[in-house]
């Protein structure tokens, strides 16, 4: 009896499984990602590019985790160790399984045999660089399953190029014919193979031990598996999606304008979610960014990742904002950077020039022009005057500055860390703080002012001669 890893499914009183109660298919994922990807021209696998700031593969799984899948297998080639300590990142249940010579689609799914070991639900076959796929899309495919045993995706293509054609007779598939063994007929075919199918995993393995390479490819085409499948009277049907989603990524190009479909996706997704932007095409948003409702983000703001912004918040424009959190009712900018491990509680303000990392500051606070706050803390309602830097980097050590509450900073304070100020302190304008300040106390650390009467006007004298001195001398 095969052993199964994934945990045993609970059976009722009717002794069903959940699952089958729920009518859900129980699934594996196999993801393809072992090509080359020539056209990218570049050292990082292509799966391995960001869309988004997430690797394009990041997505694939994403898309595919909709299935909730008992496992996941990424086939991986080119590259195969950057691409495995990435899944790691994403996913550190995923499997990776090699694929040493890529001869073909149905080759790389066959990688993922011994790793499928005993699982006897459904497999669902991604590429690792079309990250499109919507879930729901997915979730039609496995129900489509109810009915056929095997499922492919297409889709109408607006210019067919190279896919390969689906060849329909009613709602069922009778065969995948590539670009290149088309016959003109097949050719004028716009219904297309997305490469994305779903079938029971031990059919689809038999299916494929019986394909062979002779074609114009002398690849072991997955797509072979339809006409073996029909061969044995299984019942074979393709469903449609938009093309958008089966959009691959070959070159830059196709990265570019891969990136292009994420942002006008995530846009969308927001503005549906309450959040006011006022040009939304020029806001970049990450794979992961959060944006509570009845948020303002203004013009030109980049979201890098990590970011949850909370409701009723203002990211004015020119901001960039990368691994950080804001709360209800922050302004943040305009031209502010807020870097990793930037805390911001409510109601905080965080103006033009400013740049806050790895620092909480507390409710109310205000940090409103051309200071950088790093390492620190800066306590409730306290103000930070302009050009004040938390001097926080000794050239070897990173060192912290406390600021309490209802604190004054005076402008042009260099807060030499590590430096303690307390609630209720004031600096004076242009000191440089390197002892603590009780609370309530005024610190001034500057050299004292002298007024010498007369002096400005002796030495403009001086000056004026000597340059006339000089151009004398020059003729
Ligand atoms: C494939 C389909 C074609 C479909 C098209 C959609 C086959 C034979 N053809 O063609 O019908 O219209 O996708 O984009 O399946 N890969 C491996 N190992 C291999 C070969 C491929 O991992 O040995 C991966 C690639 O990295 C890629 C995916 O599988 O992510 C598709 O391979 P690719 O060579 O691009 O297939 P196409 O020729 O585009
Ligand atoms: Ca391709």
């Amino acid at each position: 009896m095969p052993v199964t890893v994934a945990p045993p499914l609970a059976a009722d009183k009717t002794g069903q499984s959940k699952r089958q109660r729920e009518n859900v298919m129980r699934t594996a994922l196999v993801i393809l990602a072992a090509g080359k990807g020539t056209r990218m021209n570049s050292d990082l696998p292509k799966v391995l590019h960001p869309i988004g700031q997430a690797p394009m593969l990041a997505h694939a799984m994403q898309s595919g985790a909709a299935l909730n899948p008992e496992r996941t297998v990424i086939v991986a080639g080119h590259g195969a160790d950057a691409v495995a300590a990435a899944v790691a990142e994403i996913d550190e249940t995923a499997q990776v399984v090699i694929q040493q010579e890529q001869l073909g689609t149905a080759h790389a799914v066959d990688q993922a045999r011994d790793a499928l070991q005993g699982f006897d639900g459904d497999v669902v076959v991604l590429y690792g660089d079309t990250p499109f796929i919507r879930p729901e899309t997915l979730e039609r495919m496995v129900a489509a399953r109810q009915a056929h045993d095997l499922v492919i995706l297409g889709f109408e293509a607006a210019d067919p190029a190279r896919y390969g054609r689906l060849v329909m007779h009613g709602d069922r598939l009778e065969r995948i014919v590539e670009f290149k063994d088309a016959n003109d007929e097949e050719r004028a075919i716009t219904f297309c193979n997305s490469g994305i199918l779903a079938g029971n995993a031990a059919t689809l393995f038999d299916l494929i031990a019986q394909v062979e390479n002779d074609n114009a490819s002398e690849e072991y085409y997955l797509t072979d598996v339809v006409e073996l499948a029909r061969a044995r009277d299984l019942s074979v049907t393709a469903i449609a999606c938009s093309e958008e989603e089966t959009l691959g990524i070959n070159s830059r190009a196709d990265l570019a304008a891969a990136e292009a479909v994420f942002q006008s996706r995530a846009r969308a997704d927001l503005l549906e979610d309450g959040v006011t932007l006022t040009a939304p095409e020029t806001v970049h948003l990450a794979f992961d960014t959060v944006i509570g409702r009845d948020t303002l983000i203004e013009p030109n703001v980049v979201f890098g990742p990590g970011v949850t912004v909370e409701t009723g918040s203002t990211i004015r424009a020119f901001s960039h904002l990368e691994g950080c959190h804001v709360s209800r009712g922050a302004v943040v900018g305009p031209y502010a950077r807020l870097r990793p491990g930037a805390e911001l509680a409510e109601d905080v303000r965080i103006g033009n020039f400013v740049e806050i990392k790895n620092a909480e500051i507390a409710e109310g606070a205000k940090v409103n022009h051309l200071s950088y706050i790093g390492d620190a803390r800066v306590g409730a309602a306290s103000n930070i005057g302009a050009g004040t830097i938390t001097c926080n980097y000794d050239g070897v050590m990173k060192h912290r500055t406390e600021i309490g509450k209802r604190a004054f900073i005076g402008s042009n304070t260099m807060l030499v860390a590590p430096v303690a100020v307390g609630d209720g302190a004031m600096t004076a304008s242009g000191s440089v703080i390197t002892r603590d300040v009780e609370p309530d106390a005024l610190a001034i650390a500057r050299a004292s002012q002298e007024n010498k009467p007369g002096r400005a006007r002796k030495l403009f004298d001086i000056l004026k001669a000597r340059k006339e001195k000089r151009a004398r001398e020059a003729k």
